[in-house]
């Protein structure tokens, strides 16, 4: 697993933009898979810059509450109404069906993730199986909190969805999420901290801003 740490979030997500650019101009049928979140927001604003095409780019978001469009209507507003990309190729996890969609599409080559303060990706939960598939999950308390959400429930990508991606690019910004990363980084590996499921991964990279990587510089004696 390869860290990067900027100095700033915009020049974080500068990079992690140019990543996703960089992806569909090598394959431009790419399959991506997305997420939402603040995290977000700065990468697909400095990705419509790059005006990459997505013509035949596939995407399959993540995550989405049960019974609501609200990440498919962020992901309108942020990033695929500002793009050429297809309305038949953009996907949601509706059913446990999902991973069946993805393998038919050719598999995840790009996957962007950002991380939970409770070590959360997707909305795989703390104590969530690293075998999982697409499922429906329950909210921790401490999710819907920082979400600010009354949804209880959510659709979610498994972990081994997520392991199963070509490439996997976790970012994170801003100091709230340094606790999520020291763990992710130098705790065990354990299902109490979703994201250390990415350490068995074999091309996965953190992209962080100074903020996020505070707790990862060792203490001057
Ligand atoms: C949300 C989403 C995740 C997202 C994470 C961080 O709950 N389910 O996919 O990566 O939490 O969100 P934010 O970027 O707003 O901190």
């Amino acid at each position: 697993m390869q860290t990067k740490i900027f100095q700033t979030k915009i020049q974080a997500s500068k990079v992690a933009a140019k990543i996703i650019a960089a992806e569909i101009k090598q394959k431009p049928n790419s399959l991506l898979a997305l997420a939402t979140g603040k995290t977000m927001i700065p990468i697909y604003k400095e990705l419509i810059k790059l005006k990459p095409d997505f013509s035949q780019v596939k995407t399959f978001n993540l995550d989405e509450y049960v019974n609501s469009n609200e990440y498919h209507n962020f992901m309108n507003k942020y990033l695929f109404s500002k793009t050429n990309i297809k309305k038949s190729n953009i996907h949601f996890p509706k059913n446990k069906n999902y991973d069946n969609e993805i393998k038919k599409s050719g598999g995840i080559d790009l996957c962007i993730l950002g991380i939970g303060m409770n070590g959360h990706i997707a909305f795989n939960e703390p104590g969530t199986k690293f075998s999982t598939k697409t499922h429906i999950t329950n909210l921790s308390e401490e999710t819907r909190k920082v979400n600010k959400t009354k949804h209880k429930k959510a659709i979610t990508v498994g972990i081994s969805t997520i392991l199963k991606s070509k490439k996997i690019f976790l970012i994170a910004t801003g100091s709230s999420k340094a606790k999520a990363i020291q763990q992710t980084l130098k705790g065990k590996i354990s299902e109490s901290i979703p994201a250390t499921a990415l350490r068995k991964h074999k091309n996965t990279t953190i992209i962080l801003d100074k903020d996020a990587a505070k707790m990862l510089k060792k203490r001057k004696i």
